[in-house]
């Protein structure tokens, strides 16, 4: 595994696994809650130790059951999750400290990794109230790190108003179907570290050149669509249900793209 390294020092693994649909019957981000995750167990097996969870995907306590049934020491893994902006959670501070103190029970747990805002947050007062209480629970060392996702940089320049502490990562959707230059330009000049969500999507035409370029390193077309974003910095979190794939998604790390590959890449 490689790792990046945040705006604060922690090291991050460059690629995870999402797990929203993980625990659910028929996969389906909607359906109910199983009560096993099979493909989390394969996931771990296979060396993933960074996991995204999400307060709205109702499996923080079912992720957080098999993570802590695992053998893998609590300090291999980096658990993120995400606080939905919605009143429940953040209509006061006290709202957001149950939130957090949850998920840390969720995960048996007396730190997360890394957790996000999980979509902007349009009041500014709420938005401020949030983040300070991110960033208590960031001091007392209950959070490693602390972040956004979905945020623009309208919201990105609003926190600069009263973040004491910067945003590590901003978790945003970044594939060949939504590029997000601008934005994946502004995070990195910004030293924020860009996490790829949905980092699979391609067209098939598409898939097509990936496929191609993979031919000459033995590798998928979805390896090198992968190996594209770590490449350039773009941490990824890569979900699958399929063993095969979870395997190939995280065996990148033997090869390295040419200047022409990522032309092309870019060319897309
Ligand atoms: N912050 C946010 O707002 C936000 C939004 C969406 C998602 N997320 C996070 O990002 C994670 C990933 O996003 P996602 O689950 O939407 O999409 P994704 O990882 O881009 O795509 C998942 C799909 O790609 C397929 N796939 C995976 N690996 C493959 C491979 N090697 N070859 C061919 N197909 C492959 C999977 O099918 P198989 O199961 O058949 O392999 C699955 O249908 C989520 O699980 C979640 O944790 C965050």
């Amino acid at each position: 595994m490689e790792y990046i390294t945040l705006n604060n020092g922690l090291k991050m693994p460059i690629v995870g696994t999402g797990t929203n649909t993980y625990g659910k019957e028929n996969n389906d981000y909607n359906g109910a809650l199983t009560n096993k995750i099979p493909e989390l167990v394969s996931a771990l097996e296979l060396g993933y130790r960074s996991i995204d969870a999400a307060i709205s995907y109702r499996n923080e306590e079912l992720v957080g059951r098999v993570l802590s049934e695992s053998n893998v020491p609590r300090e291999e893994l980096f658990i993120t999750t995400k606080v939905p902006p919605s009143e429940e959670y953040i209509s006061t501070k006290e709202a957001t400290r149950a939130a957090i103190d949850n998920s840390l029970k969720n995960f048996q747990t007396d730190y997360l990794d890394l957790l996000l805002i999980h979509h902007p947050i349009e009041d500014k007062e709420q938005l401020k109230n949030t983040w300070e209480v991110f960033e208590e629970y960031y001091e007392a060392g209950k959070l490693k790190a602390i972040g956004v996702s979905n945020f623009g940089k309208t919201q990105l320049n609003e926190m600069k108003e009263f973040a004491k502490v910067k945003p590590a990562v901003n978790q945003i959707q970044i594939n060949l179907k939504e590029f997000n230059q601008d934005l994946l330009d502004v995070l990195q000049e910004e030293g924020i570290t860009p996490v790829a969500w949905g980092p699979m999507k391609a067209e098939d035409h598409q898939k097509e050149v990936l496929d191609e370029i993979g031919k000459a390193y033995n590798k998928t077309g979805a390896q090198v669509l992968l190996r594209y974003q770590i490449e350039r910095g773009v941490v990824v979190i890569p979900k699958s249900h399929n063993r095969e794939n979870q395997a190939s998604n995280i065996d990148l790390f033997d090869f390295q793209l040419t200047a022409e590959d990522i032309a092309k890449i870019n060319n897309l």
